[in-house]
């Protein structure tokens, strides 16, 4: 079944105007088995809509987020940045909170525990709560307790009366995959006590738009943040931005500091100014903002094919591409990728190996089989992991071996 919602999630309005349409996707983070690579793959459509009304980037499709979330190959914990990311925040935030063994800290989307455990070993108390029953079991193993559900109000109530409500709550890359959105924050607001602080990180929009980068587009990603517009969504259930940071994970996120409305405690801080200002500048406050962004996805994918092109074709090198992350997929598959330009996909997640990817097929294979086969050039897929990658592989430099980063603009570097 492949329905859409003709209605904006969060305000209802009809969703008439396009932002891109990426036709029609298997799912991004649909690994496939051998045995599975004849059998049909579902595709539903990437169609991905502006709300002129509350100008909320979203796309459409009807996908359940069963399908997605409760057998979940991505772990947190394999990127060191990352982790270097999560262990330098629980720190601050056990500093800036005043957070103790009476205080606890919720997260939403808690994955296999790569941040709560910094707060366990602080000694403050958590609960972490994520649909994916594969990475929970690794957290609770790590000494997270977990809890393997879905969040939102109903979720919220049941926590709240077991006493389990968060003096600071925490969704990280989580606010964009819950098609709800409105229940997911209604359930924040009745988990966050009374002065508690929400954090949550997202990937900006203003930054998938000036750097195009359509490949982070995918159906787990229902939404596509500025704040302006989530501060709009957060004040309509009773909470309020005071501060904001920008972080350089995936390509540019932003962390917001929220409390609850009436909250006096906390003055707004310059952070939130300076990219709100940021956003007006970039006119997002107008429609006008979104044209365009179409056209400058088809000029990258021609460069990519282009690039490609050139360099199996005519040159007859070979090209591997490096992280099997759903933006791979995306890419891959949005422009028309196969074996014949890219021979495999390394990735060091152990759930992923000896799968292949969704839609171009490609195999996933271990980091020793680029030494094995020398290949003239990296295409790397997790760009933004790029530097972490082209560590790790500076050897490929012994044989001539280069990088190249596919957006937004396919570039061989250095
Ligand atoms: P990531 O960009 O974090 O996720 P997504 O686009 O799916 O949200 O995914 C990075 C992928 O790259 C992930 O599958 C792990 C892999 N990877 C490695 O295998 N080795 C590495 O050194 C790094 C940095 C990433």
């Amino acid at each position: 079944m492949n329905d859409t919602v003709a209605a904006c999630r969060f305000c209802g309005s009809a969703l008439e105007t396009d932002f891109v349409d990426l036709g029609s996707m298997p799912l991004a983070n649909n690994f496939i088995t051998r045995d599975k690579l004849d059998k049909p793959e579902p595709h539903y459509p990437l169609h991905v809509k502006l709300c002129t009304k509350c100008l909320l980037v979203q796309h459409n499709a009807i996908v359940s987020p069963e399908n997605i979330f409760t057998d979940y190959p991505y772990f947190s914990s394999y990127s060191a940045a990352w982790c270097e990311q999560a262990r330098r925040y629980a720190l601050t935030a056990k500093q800036r909170l005043g957070l103790g063994p009476a205080s606890r800290v919720v997260e939403i989307g808690s994955n296999d525990g790569y941040l709560l455990r910094h707060f366990v070993e602080l000694g403050i108390p958590v609960l972490g709560i994520d649909p994916a029953r594969n990475v929970a079991e690794v957290a609770r193993a790590a000494g997270v307790p977990t809890e393997t559900r879905f969040f939102g109000a109903a979720a919220a109530r049941d926590l709240v009366a077991r006493g389990c409500a968060a003096d600071l709550v925490v969704a990280n890359n989580v606010l964009a995959h819950v098609p709800d959105i409105n229940d997911a924050i209604a359930g924040l607001k009745l988990v966050l006590k009374p002065g508690g602080v929400f954090t949550a990180e997202f990937p900006h929009l203003l930054r998938l738009i000036r750097e195009v980068q359509f490949d982070t587009i995918y159906h787990e990603h229902f939404f596509y943040y500025s704040i302006m517009v989530l501060e709009r969504i957060l004040s309509r259930h009773g909470l309020r931005i005071f501060n904001v940071e920008e972080l350089p994970s995936h390509g540019g996120s932003l962390r917001i500091f929220a409390c609850h409305q009436e909250d006096p405690t906390h003055a707004e801080e310059p952070g939130l100014s300076r990219v709100r200002a940021a956003e007006e500048e970039a006119g997002m406050d107008r429609i006008e903002a979104y044209a365009g962004f179409a056209a400058r996805v088809k000029e990258a994918r021609s460069a990519l094919l282009a690039f490609l092109d050139e360099a199996t074709r005519r040159m007859a090198k070979r090209v591997v591409g490096f992280g099997a992350a759903a933006k791979g997929s995306t890419l891959l598959n949005v422009c028309g990728v196969d074996g014949s330009q890219v021979d495999y996909v390394v990735d060091e997640t152990p759930a992923k190996r000896g799968k292949y990817l969704p839609g171009s097929h490609l195999p996933i294979v271990g980091i020793e089989a680029v030494r094995r086969t020398r290949p003239d050039y990296i295409l790397i897929l997790a760009w933004n992991h790029k530097d972490e990658i082209m560590r790790k592989l500076a050897y490929v430099r012994e044989w001539g071996g280069r990088f190249v980063v596919p957006l937004p603009r396919a570039t061989v570097l250095g």
